[in-house]
């Protein structure tokens, strides 16, 4: 009992569902216990009391970060809160698992990140994509130069937009936070640091419906925006609350300059990917090893670095470069003019964490 990672939870909302299942799994599995709960809302407090009925409910949230019987908190409120309570529970001695993005100001955001220097407390940091089997697959052969130098990359990610929450669609909201996210992160941890962004970036649906009511939509979403890694590297990325499907594009798309490598499915959600070597002459497709890999494993992840005293692949580093590079896609939009990128992080490093091991079945191959 004493080996297990206390966990509190600040925000019981939609995402908490999802994080509840990999919660219940970890509990069953002896290595976590769910100890404190605080929302605001009297009706998801009792829904999540009733699926964790051992947790204590705290009436604020420094009353769950407060806890003895707290080791982790995980932050999954609404993204204007991010910033604050994860230094919050940073200070209070808890290690910290943070939603996107980590904080929606750049200073709530630096601050997290200097705590977290040279600090055994741990920040881990959303989206989680860098941790999908696929995703973890297509960096090694990246990184082992499968399809050379790449120099040109596209990423996409959207939907029609969340009919709840009317925090998506006031400032500090907005798809560049919520969905643009995924598509920065994945992008970056391929490429490495952005150096230059120039956007467009709007609000194209004026007035929107949540929870059944109209909302005047105060936050952007629909974006353009063009990276620069420097060294003649680029990359666009198409996001949207406007998209209302897609068909078989990829996710990801990376062009090398001896083959391409495709993400399918979305980044969160990876359904395997398929690459062009010019030495084989065939696009090959492989299957996700896990399909069932869920887009919350951060909590996974979490766990496995405070039982093994493992720093996180995804750095709050990353996630400060990831919230900078928004911010600039913002600026460039609103100015029309290229933003300059000041931060860097270091390159992901999956080598000190033992992985299930990938074995990534090859479908078939299509000649071109
Ligand atoms: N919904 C998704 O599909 C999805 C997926 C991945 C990540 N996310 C991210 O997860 C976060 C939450 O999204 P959601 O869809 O669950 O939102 P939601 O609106 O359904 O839930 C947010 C919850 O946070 C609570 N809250 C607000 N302030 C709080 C505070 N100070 N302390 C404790 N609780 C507080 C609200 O009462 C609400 O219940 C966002 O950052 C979002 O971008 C959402």
């Amino acid at each position: 009992m004493s080996d297990r990672v206390n966990i509190g939870v600040l925000g019981l909302g939609s995402v908490f569902e999802k994080y509840g299942r990999n919660l219940a799994s970890l509990r069953e599995q002896g290595r976590v216990e769910i100890t404190a709960l605080h929302d605001p809302n009297s009706d998801r407090m009792a829904a999540a009391a009733s699926q964790f009925p051992g947790a204590s409910h705290c009436s604020t949230p420094i009353g769950v970060i407060n806890r003895d019987d707290v080791d982790a908190v995980l932050v999954l409120t609404s993204m204007n809160e991010h910033g604050g309570l994860a230094r919050q529970a940073f200070e209070g001695g808890k290690h910290v698992l943070v939603e996107k993005p980590m904080a929606t100001t750049i200073h709530e955001a630096q601050a997290l990140v200097d705590l977290g220097r040279d600090s055994d407390q741990l920040i881990v940091c959303a989206p989680h994509v860098l941790l999908s089997p696929t995703y973890r697959e297509m960096h090694a052969r990246l990184t082992s130069g499968a399809i050379g130098d790449v120099k040109l990359a596209r990423a996409l990610y959207g939907w029609s937009g969340p009919s709840w929450g009317e925090w998506f669609y006031r400032p500090g909201g907005g798809a560049l936070f919520d969905l643009g996210v995924y598509n920065v992160t994945s992008l970056c941890g391929f490429l490495g640091s952005v150096r230059r962004v120039t956007a467009l970036v709007g609000t194209a649906v004026k007035e929107r419906l949540v929870n059944g009511s109209p909302m005047k939509s105060e936050a952007d979403d629909n974006a353009q925006v063009l990276l620069d890694f420097g060294d003649e590297v680029y990359a666009a990325i198409t996001t949207g609350f406007t998209i209302q499907k897609y068909g078989r594009a990829p996710a990801i798309e990376l062009y090398g300059l001896s083959g391409t490598m495709n993400m399918l499915g979305d980044d969160w959600a990876p359904r395997g990917f398929e690459e062009w070597r010019n030495e084989g002459g065939c696009w090959e497709v492989y299957d996700e090893t896990d399909p069932g890999w869920p887009w919350s494993d951060g909590v996974n992840h979490l766990v496995s670095c405070i039982e093994q005293g493992l720093p996180s692949v995804t750095r709050p580093e990353q996630a400060f470069h990831v919230l900078e590079v928004m911010l600039a896609a913002l600026q460039s939009a609103a100015q029309g003019r290229a933003v300059e990128i000041g931060s860097e992080f270091p390159a992901p490093d999956y080598s000190r964490h033992a992985w299930p091991h990938i074995d990534p079945r090859r479908l078939h191959d299509r000649s071109s």
